[in-house]
């Protein structure tokens, strides 16, 4: 089998975005120039694992809502301790409003290979460029590696969120997403919606309400389970795992998100949140 690898203009709603079309026999990847944000991966035709806004925009410098944003190099707001002029700097790093350049392309008997790059003259906390990969490989599964080999200072995180859809046999509702069992985060957790750290008796989670949790230390296969398909995550590089989902209030507080957007995903995260100075290798490796 080979692959294939097409250059496209517009996804979904998105007529103008230029994006990258990969196909691996009956698999298609639809990765964003802007922001290097893995939009669709459809391991069969019709069989879409990743929830993408159909209010998302990437005009006046938005962050595109849904797919597999990348934070880097910094997680949720910018920490007032590490880089000046936290107060200014937007939530989840620099990159997801930029447009990544082509680095390499390969289509192998094995699998269908693409790498994005950017490169930034200079971060808050560090004046001289620095250069992010993100390499995409479609073959039985999907692999997203972020890398970074300059040893600074960094965070960085792949913010998925994975569709409720193929997941159950039932039509998507809100009753539905409460039945999907998540398994392989930590039995301990900061809550950011009560602002305390949490134990628990057991590494698995159901999401009723507003969640935003981050675990610590999950392990390296995490899963969604539905009633008539599981999701497996396998990650590396990770030290956190984030769950989130903004349940009805926030939803409909969200310009870019339906009212019944919190429905339809779980934003599932591979995080590395320690600040120590050292390259980075974050990865994420979906299997429906
Ligand atoms: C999650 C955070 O990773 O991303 C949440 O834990 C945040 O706190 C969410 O609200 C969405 O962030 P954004 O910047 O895409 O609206």
């Amino acid at each position: 089998m080979t692959g294939m690898i097409t250059e496209q203009t517009g996804f979904a709603h998105l007529s103008d975005l230029p994006c990258w079309q990969l196909r691996f026999g009956d698999a298609c990847a639809v990765i964003s120039s802007y922001g290097a944000q893995v939009l669709s991966y459809q391991p069969k035709p019709e069989q879409e694992v990743l929830w993408l806004s159909p209010l998302s925009s990437w005009h006046q410098q938005q962050a595109i809502r849904g797919g597999i944003p990348i934070c880097w190099p910094w997680f949720g707001p910018a920490d007032a301790n590490i880089l000046p002029d936290a107060a200014t700097q937007p939530g989840h790093g620099l990159v997801r409003n930029r447009l990544w350049q082509l680095h390499h392309k390969a289509e192998l008997e094995s699998a269908t290979q693409l790498t994005l790059k950017v490169t930034l003259d200079t971060l808050p906390h560090i004046a001289s460029p620095v250069t992010l990969y993100l390499q995409l490989t479609l073959s039985n599964t999907l692999t997203i590696e972020l890398r970074c080999d300059a040893p600074i200072a960094q965070q960085a995180a792949l913010h998925s969120y994975f569709a409720i859809a193929p997941l159950m046999a039932s039509t998507v509702g809100s009753e539905t997403i409460q039945q999907i069992q998540i398994q392989g985060l930590s039995q301990s957790y900061m809550d950011k919606v009560s602002g305390q750290p949490t134990q628990q008796a057991n590494d698995h989670a159901h999401i009723d309400s507003e969640t935003d949790r981050v675990y610590r230390q999950p392990a390296a296969e995490m899963k969604l389970i539905g009633d008539k398909h599981s999701l497996t995550l396998n990650q590396a590089g990770q030290d956190h795992a984030v769950l989130w989902n903004p349940w009805q209030q926030k939803s409909q507080a969200m310009p870019d998100m339906p009212d019944d957007g919190y429905q339809h995903f779980i934003c599932l995260e591979t995080a590395r949140l320690h600040w120590q100075p050292m390259p980075l290798l974050l990865k994420q490796q979906i299997r429906l």
